[in-house]
């Protein structure tokens, strides 16, 4: 039997995640036949459906989201199950006891099950022990493995809660951190440039590189997710999670084997090694912002105080930019810039690394930095800037590029993030999940930031379809460096 032949259990199944993300995923995987025809996807909620009202629910998400029809979406559809459960009475999933073993020998897959909680977090610590109750985490018919998706807790305190009461019922080798940030081709890419690569590896530190900057920038709002954000901000949302894991990517040591250990051992212990900020360092080194109305993409857009489900009196940063170090011999003084916000001029996530300029200038005039900017997306891609003689009288300098579109080595099959982690966890390879001594590492550093925001945080208003206020510039500037802007 393959290993990737399992039940997929999704908690939360009637909502956003499973509706936009998870079963468009299984869906793409099916129709370039990675899932073969023993699977099935049970899903889980407190809404009364049954079997073919979730299918039609799921239907149409495919319809609307991946233009589905025809053959391949109706046998699809015959996999998708439904049941009814109380997800807060531990006695109530005793339904899927019976559920499963139907569907296990249905689909001949040997006990083997993948749960995903895409539940508010809150029942992240019930559904393990309830499931634990009817025996449902034991490996003794098959594997049993857990996605959680994020917040993996609140701050420190609520993160190591967390941990405990999961690793009460599943072991650390069943439980699958999915950041989707990792799922993503091009972040995995930045491990292939650096380590694969012998051009760039003896550049890479502090002797070479000036300042690196991390920017993951949306043009959108918090459109419908106003209740959830305004508790989270762009700190919890963004930062502690998705940008720390690129930054430890960018920054890590090369591991000497990839496999799921070596790899997250090394950004377990570059992420251990961010400075930590005192309640100074976070008032010198953090901008907080929150956006006001404006103009994105050529459209009127209201302010976060008048977004649904936002509070009107809100001081949640839907904007934050900070200035860290990593204190380790291969980056001692070098910073980090790292920003993020909703409702900035456009969508991009990229990172941007400045080598130091020549020790003594032979021209007159200023040569162009040079920089090596890795494109996540859209347009994923690399784009090596450096300086070389304008044409004509004279050693003027101009900045040119060499430019690589990641386009051209995509094929049509290249998976999404989800694609490429629900397909990862079917088979046992968490190597791009983070474990939780990495989660730990991400609190430790940002639980200072958090009680500096709580207890004095600034919020700075910044007009929609902008960078960000103004003390974003002033921060970096303070080093004589500017932003890049990118298009
Ligand atoms: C999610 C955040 O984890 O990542 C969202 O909750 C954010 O607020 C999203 O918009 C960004 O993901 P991506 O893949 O669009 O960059």
């Amino acid at each position: 039997m393959n290993t990737e032949n399992n039940c997929i259990v999704i908690f939360g199944a009637s909502g956003d995640l499973t509706f936009r993300k998870l079963i468009p995923a299984l869906y793409n995987l099916f129709k370039i036949d990675r899932l073969g025809d023993d699977f099935s996807v049970l899903g889980v909620a407190r809404t009364e459906m049954d079997d073919e009202a979730f299918r039609a629910k799921m239907r149409e998400a495919l319809v609307k989201y991946e233009k589905a029809s025809g053959d391949v979406l109706d046998k699809f559809c015959d996999h998708l199950y439904y049941q009814a459960v109380n997800t807060s009475d531990a006695l109530d999933y005793g339904k899927l006891v019976p559920r499963l073993d139907e569907l296990h020998n249905k689909y001949h897959t040997g006990g083997n099950t993948l749960y995903y909680l895409s539940t508010p977090p809150s029942l992240y610590p019930v559904i393990p022990e309830c499931l634990a109750a009817h025996g449902l985490n034991t490996e003794e018919f098959g594997w049993k493995r857990i996605i959680v998706e994020k917040p993996f807790g609140y701050d420190m305190k609520t993160a190591k809660e967390l941990d405990t009461q999961i690793h009460r019922f599943f072991d650390e080798h069943q439980i699958y951190r999915i950041d989707h940030y990792l799922g993503k081709e091009t972040v995995q890419n930045l491990l292939v440039l650096r380590f694969s690569n012998g051009l760039f590896e003896p550049l890479w530190n502090r002797n070479f590189i000036d300042y690196i900057e991390i920017t993951g920038a949306e043009s959108i709002g918090v459109e419908e997710r106003g209740g959830y954000y305004d508790g989270s901000g762009a700190m919890r949302d963004m930062f502690q999670n998705h940008l720390l894991q690129v930054l430890a990517m960018v920054a890590m040591e090369p591991p000497a084997i990839i496999n799921a250990d070596s790899m997250r051992d090394e950004v377990a212990k570059v992420l251990y090694c961010l400075h930590p900020l005192s309640s100074e360092d976070v008032k010198n080194n953090l901008v907080l912002g929150q956006y006001s109305r404006g103009t994105v993409d050529g459209e009127e857009v209201k302010g976060y105080l008048e977004e649904k489900g936002v509070p009107s009196e809100s001081n949640t940063e839907t904007f934050m930019a900070l200035r860290c170090e990593i204190d380790n011999w291969r980056w001692a003084g070098v910073p980090f810039y790292v920003r993020t916000g909703k409702r900035l001029p456009t969508r991009v996530t990229e990172v941007v690394i400045h080598f130091k300029t020549t020790p003594h200038p032979v021209f007159s005039q200023n040569a162009p930095d040079n920089k090596l900017i890795i494109r996540i997306q859209p347009d994923e891609g690399i784009s090596m800037r450096f300086g070389l003689k304008k044409p004509g009288a004279g050693f003027e300098s101009k900045e040119v590029s060499m430019d690589f579109r990641y386009a051209d080595l995509a094929s049509p099959s290249l998976l999404t993030a989800y694609e490429r982690l629900l397909l990862d966890a079917m088979k046992g390879d968490a190597t791009l999940f983070a474990r939780t001594d990495a989660v730990h590492a991400c609190w430790k550093f940002v639980q200072p930031i958090l009680d500096y925001k709580n207890a004095n945080g600034r919020i700075y208003e910044y007009e929609s379809g902008t960078w960000g206020p103004a003390e974003a510039d002033k921060l970096i500037a303070k080093s004589g460096k500017v932003w890049r802007k990118p298009s």
